[in-house]
């Protein structure tokens, strides 16, 4: 049995928070997708840690984590990240596995995406600059290098060819950059990923869900993002939606049970595109400074903006989530009044689906406004006790939306999450 956890608005809604607080009832935490471009945040003995690779279920002893097949692996990050998850005591030697069908990205990838941002000047996608884009092109394109590679006596050779390859295309580009440093760096990950336990995770987590083991696929990025139903082509490169579960674990559509949502009680974004609630004055400040609305990875500040419902009806039908995890709703505690976007106005016509290109025509979100609860609920335990203003505001999201809200998250810590009841 699998369930999923996954983003449904532009990433950064608190997956890692929420992955962290489920895995106690998992064996297997898994990502399925995705790669450096992740900052999932999380408390441990009230100490901030940010995942980029290593999945959200780290540091629950006895659990087993994976890194799937349809992630691209830096193994410069994954080492610092492993280093860091040390310093809490893990011994992540134990419990942390690899599928060796998980391509790497290389320092060329970081190059060409770096160099492919610049080139496009006014219409850069806002990338992390972490190498996504050209590892999930070689990919496709059928030229990359996977982890399984690493065990192989031929891989300097191969790595030198798809060296050369990259370099024409950085010629190309006009990349003169020297990227020395970040080889040497690479190649002394590469020493510390070769010793980790690289399996064939196909067969492994078959066997396990054989065994009748629990798994927790953790998703990366967001619905938005999704390279076929995101706004295109303002996304990352993968399928974050629930579908790349299948792709990116080796597993059968039919052994998914729950797939949980998390979306913010209001919206951001980091990085360019379309974003229609998006709110350019004081109370979008005001949203990025009470939510500390920074990216996790980059530390760029986020857009920021009201939930949008019609892109998160959307994310709700092509994932077919069970059940939405709204984190954040203390972010709207102070707010004397809340708006939510229930259609667009495009062209003097009303529309409650999300259209084939945001980014080339005018979308007006129209808004219904609700009354603000105007109270601290940081340390509410108990959904009884919410203000009504705020099961209301709820209430209609669900209604909306035809799936239920079924945790609230009010603050960033592992307890801070009411069921809703
Ligand atoms: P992810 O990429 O989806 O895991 O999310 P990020 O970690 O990038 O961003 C979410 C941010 O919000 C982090 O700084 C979390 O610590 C924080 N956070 C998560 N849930 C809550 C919540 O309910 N309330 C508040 N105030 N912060 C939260
Ligand atoms: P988590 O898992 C928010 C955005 C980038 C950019 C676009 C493409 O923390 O939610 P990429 O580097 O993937 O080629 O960038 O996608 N992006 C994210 N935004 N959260 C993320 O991950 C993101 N990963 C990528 O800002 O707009
Ligand atoms: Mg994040």
């Amino acid at each position: 049995m699998v369930d999923v956890i996954l983003g449904l608005q532009w990433g950064d809604e608190g997956k890692g928070k929420i992955v962290d607080f489920f895995a106690p009832g998992y064996d297997i935490i898994a990502r399925f997708q995705g790669g450096p471009n992740a900052g999932h945040t999380l408390y441990v003995d009230q100490k901030k840690v940010v995942l980029h690779q290593i999945p959200s279920g780290i540091f629950h002893e006895g659990k087993t984590n994976l890194i799937g097949n349809g992630v691209v692996l830096d193994p410069v990050t994954f080492k610092r990240e492993c280093e860091a998850v040390a310093s809490f005591g893990v011994d992540y030697r134990k419990n942390l596995y690899i599928s060796q069908r998980a391509h790497l990205i290389l320092p060329t990838h970081r190059a060409l995406d770096k160099a492919s941002e610049s080139a496009k000047g006014n219409d850069k996608i806002g990338s992390t600059l972490k190498g996504i884009g050209p590892a999930y092109m070689d990919k496709t394109g059928r030229n990359g290098l996977r982890v399984g590679d690493l065990l192989d006596k031929n891989f300097v050779t191969e790595y030198i060819k798809l060296r050369l390859k990259h370099q024409r295309l950085l010629d190309g580009l006009n990349f003169h950059e020297d990227i020395s440093a970040w080889e040497e760096e690479f190649f002394e990950a590469l020493e510390f990923t070769r010793q980790f336990k690289i399996l064939n995770g196909e067969y492994f987590i078959n066997d396990m869900i054989r065994q009748g083991k629990t798994v927790l696929a953790e998703g990366a990025q967001g619905s938005m993002l999704d390279v076929d139903f995101g706004t295109f082509p303002f996304v990352t490169s993968s399928n974050t939606i629930s579908a790349g579960v299948c792709t990116g674990l080796g597993i059968a559509p039919q052994q998914i049970k729950e797939v949980i949502g998390v979306s913010k009680a209001y919206c951001t974004r980091v990085g360019s595109g379309p974003f229609p609630t998006e709110l350019n004055d004081k109370t979008g400040e005001q949203l990025r400074e009470i939510g500390c609305e920074f990216g996790a990875t980059t530390g760029r500040p986020r857009r920021c903006g009201w939930i949008d419902l019609v892109a998160l009806k959307f994310a709700c039908m092509v994932n077919g989530v069970t059940q939405i995890v709204m984190t954040k709703a203390d972010v709207l505690d102070s707010f004397e009044e809340l708006q939510v976007c229930a259609s667009y106005h495009i062209d003097g016509q009303s529309t409650e689906q999300i259209p084939y290109q945001m980014n080339r025509i005018d979308i007006r979100p129209v808004l219904k406004s609700f009354e603000g609860w105007k109270k601290d609920i940081s340390s509410q335990k108990d959904f009884r006790n919410l203000p009504v203003e705020m099961k209301y505001y709820i209430d209609f999201i669900n209604k909306y939306l035809g799936v239920q809200v079924t945790y609230i998250s009010n603050g960033p810590d592992r307890e801070q999450l009411i069921k809703v009841h």
